[in-house]
């Protein structure tokens, strides 16, 4: 279904009021919002906004910069998780509850003026979901990944690059060997429902607070406690990551108006940045008196230091993976994203760390654990 026909029903569901639990907040000029990423004096009309997800990690982060924007909310999800924070803005939500699995009940009625997809990994729940809602939305945003990409054997690469593909694509299994593929299904499926309308974001890895992942929130963690820091292979690698906060608020601006649609790949900083700058960054920022020790990577690999889940937000830049934390966002970057400093996301990505119970902070997810660490650094020393 055409633009055309999706602008009518919108405009008709608006003009009777109809709007689940939430009433009207109106028109609005928004005021200032914390977090930053927002460029000051920007105003829009209310939007009704349809987040499929909402409660984990950039879902809340979403609804704290929409409701802050006076769009009206509504969230899809099973209920089972809690929103790791923001809880006073949940009550504010209008909550469908349902299972992507095998229940959209709650979305068959409603009309929104953007939908943002979160939760789907699985094609299937985007051809259903995109479906459903397509006479019933005006945009479509689905939140792929980098990982859509076949490969990432060349430095800057942009959207139009080739994207994975599965031997089966009716398959899935949950799994990482497939989820690249699977991706690249979704965006294709929300694609064929909202046609010039859906906005494809690819993210890198995501960062910041709220991240139940805890992959870049070792860095803060490990550099705030000082000492002498095992660095992956050399200061000038290059990295990539975006602030889950600074990702959140721009799907939000873009699905405010029409004239966005199209793919982007969303990841930071702007300008090209190495790993030396990103760790000595966190450690300014944290005023920490950490050193760093750059252990090669054949070393790593030989005393079981893995990439990515040990090194986090690190992988040797060769080969097949050469542009994998050095792709362009610069369609990103005309179409609006902005950046916090480095500074900001340490520092609030470690107060956030420390909020958590002690259970929760004894068990983290990624990262080097320490013993491995003391280990390594003494072998490093002792083979120079
Ligand atoms: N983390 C990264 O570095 C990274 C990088 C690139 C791309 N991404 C993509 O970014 C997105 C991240 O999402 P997020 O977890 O932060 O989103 P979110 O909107 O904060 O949370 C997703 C919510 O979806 C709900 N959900 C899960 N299964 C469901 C089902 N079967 N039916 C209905 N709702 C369901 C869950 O709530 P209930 O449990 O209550 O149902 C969950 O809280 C994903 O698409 C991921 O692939 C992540």
């Amino acid at each position: 279904m055409g633009q055309t026909r999706r602008h009518f029903v919108k405009t008709s569901a608006k003009a009777s009021g109809a709007f689940g639990i939430l009433g009207s907040l109106g028109p609005i000029a928004c005021g200032p919002v914390d977090g930053g990423g927002k460029p000051s004096g920007y105003s829009s009309e209310s939007k009704r906004i349809l987040i499929l997800g909402g409660t984990r990690f950039i879902g809340p982060h979403q609804v704290k910069y929409a409701l802050d924007r006076g769009h009206e909310v509504s969230i899809f999800t099973r209920g089972r998780t809690r929103p790791p924070f923001y809880h006073d803005y949940f009550d504010r939500v209008e909550h469908l509850v349902g299972d992507r699995n095998n229940d959209l009940t709650a979305l068959e009625n409603g009309e929104w003026d953007a939908v943002i997809d979160n939760s789907a990994s699985i094609p299937r729940w985007v051809r259903e979901s995109a479906g459903l809602l397509a006479n019933r939305a005006d945009r479509y945003l689905y939140v792929s990944s980098i990982s859509a990409y076949a490969t990432y054997s060349e430095v800057g690469m942009t959207e139009n690059a080739p994207l994975a593909q599965l031997e089966d694509p009716t398959t899935e299994d949950d799994t990482g060997a497939t989820y690249g593929g699977r991706k690249a299904l979704c965006e294709q499926a929300a694609q064929e429902a909202f046609g010039e309308d859906a906005i494809i974001v690819r993210p890198g890895l995501i960062v910041g607070p709220g991240d139940n992942t805890d992959r870049w929130t070792y860095w803060p963690i490990r550099i705030d406690q000082g000492g002498e820091v095992l660095a992956p292979n050399s200061p000038s690698d290059p990295v990539q990551n975006i602030d889950a906060r600074d990702l959140s608020e721009w799907m939000i601006r873009l699905v405010e108006e029409p004239g966005h649609g199209g793919t982007y790949n969303a990841t930071g900083p702007a300008q090209p940045a190495t790993f030396g700058e990103m760790l000595e960054g966190v450690r300014i920022a944290l005023d920490s008196d950490a050193t760093f020790t750059w252990v090669s990577t054949k070393f790593m690999s030989e005393h079981g230091i893995r990439p990515w889940s040990h090194m986090t937000n690190w992988r040797p830049a060769e080969g097949q993976e050469i542009g994998l934390l050095q792709v362009s966002v610069s369609a990103a970057i005309q179409h609006g994203l902005t950046f916090r400093p480095l500074s900001d996301t340490a520092r609030d990505t470690l107060a956030w760390w420390n909020t958590l119970s002690e259970e929760r902070r004894a068990e983290p997810q990624a990262g080097l654990p320490a013993e491995l660490e003391a280990q390594v650094l003494a072998a490093w020393r002792s083979s120079a």
